[in-house]
């Protein structure tokens, strides 16, 4: 990194609650049906798991995504505003703005995610190849509370364009993801646009070996949970005691991720103990998919006009472009 370069920018919105946070974890573990959160995936290991998994051959949703961007990003550019705000929701690494920058010219940037030393570093080297994108970074969980109005207010004549890529909405049930498509829109104004990838409904097979790779990638990222917990509430789970299942409810239209007890066993955690008998699991990640007409309703009941939508030529994967009215 040049350090001769302006760093960009950083407000740090996090309120953390590591109390409360460690109560909502150990609650959910002591249900009937014990479930984490999915947020717990992503400790360091976790996320090279990710990175592992987004790189398999059973795991179509990344590349999938990627060559609808390929082919289609400058019909997709033509229909969001000049001088845009924007905005990367959950942007990591920010390779997926990357193109963006060329290709739309955006006047700023601003860079939402939870890791805050991982988004001063995207950041900063971001800015360094694109010195007229203004770039800003907020440290925060967008999914719990969007409070940017007071930022994008700074630059009223530049429209914010929200990018939600990955399919990350998929994680939230549909009243979750309802509340977050309207949060948006609330600071989409007359001129904003939201640019969202979604994964869609395919034959089962194809879904459930995508969360159940051959080579046990995505067993070991499910697995990798139990340490998170271990080390967050002061547990003792074996790994060995559980395996990784993945199974796509039709019905419900999602994958379920769960951790299944090898055997009957009792896990303390902390001064709390659950008991498992054999077979019972641990639910740990909903992954929704959609038709492209059922998204295109939940953003109609969020509030947005009738989306354009591009997909790959199997159908697979959708990226929605939808704007305020
Ligand atoms: C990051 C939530 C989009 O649901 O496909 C991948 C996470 N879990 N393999 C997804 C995940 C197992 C992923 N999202």
């Amino acid at each position: 990194m040049n350090l001769a370069m302006p760093l960009p920018r950083i407000e740090n919105r996090l309120c953390r609650n590591p109390a409360g946070e460690r109560a909502e974890l150990l609650a959910g573990l002591l249900q009937p049906e014990a479930r984490i959160n999915p947020k717990y995936f992503y400790d360091d290991l976790g996320c090279e798991i990710f990175t592992r998994i987004c790189q398999l051959d059973e795991y179509y949703p990344t590349r999938t995504e990627e060559s609808i961007f390929r082919a289609y990003a400058q019909q997709m550019a033509c229909q969001l505003p000049d001088n845009a705000q924007w905005i990367d929701l959950g942007c990591g690494d920010c390779a997926k703005s990357r193109r963006w920058m060329d290709g739309l010219a955006p006047d700023r940037l601003i860079g939402i995610d939870i890791a805050a030393d991982f988004l001063g570093l995207s950041l900063a080297d971001l800015a360094a190849g694109y010195p007229r994108v203004e770039c800003v970074g907020v440290v925060s969980d967008f999914t719990q509370q969007l409070d940017i109005a007071g930022l994008l207010a700074e630059r009223p004549d530049s429209p914010p364009v929200f990018f939600y890529p990955g399919s990350s909405i998929g994680n939230f049930a549909r009243a979750d993801a309802l509340h977050l498509l309207r949060s948006i829109h609330h600071h989409c104004g007359s001129a904003g646009r939201l640019l969202i990838g979604v994964d869609l409904v395919k034959p089962t097979d194809i879904l459930e070996s995508a969360y159940d790779d051959a080579e046990g990638v995505t067993a070991g990222f499910n697995l990798n949970v139990l340490n998170v917990v271990n080390r967050e509430l002061d547990g003792d789970f074996q790994l060995e005691d559980f395996r990784h299942r993945a199974i796509f409810d039709r019905q419900q239209s999602r994958i379920e991720m769960q951790l299944v007890a090898k055997r009957d066993l009792v896990v303390r955690l902390g001064d709390s103990n659950r008991s498992f008998r054999e077979g019972e699991h641990i639910l740990t990640e909903y992954s929704h998919k959609y038709t492209p007409d059922g998204f295109a309703a939940i953003l109609k009941e969020a509030g947005y006009a009738q989306p354009a939508v591009w997909t790959d030529p199997d159908g697979w994967f959708g990226i929605f472009l939808a704007g305020p009215v």
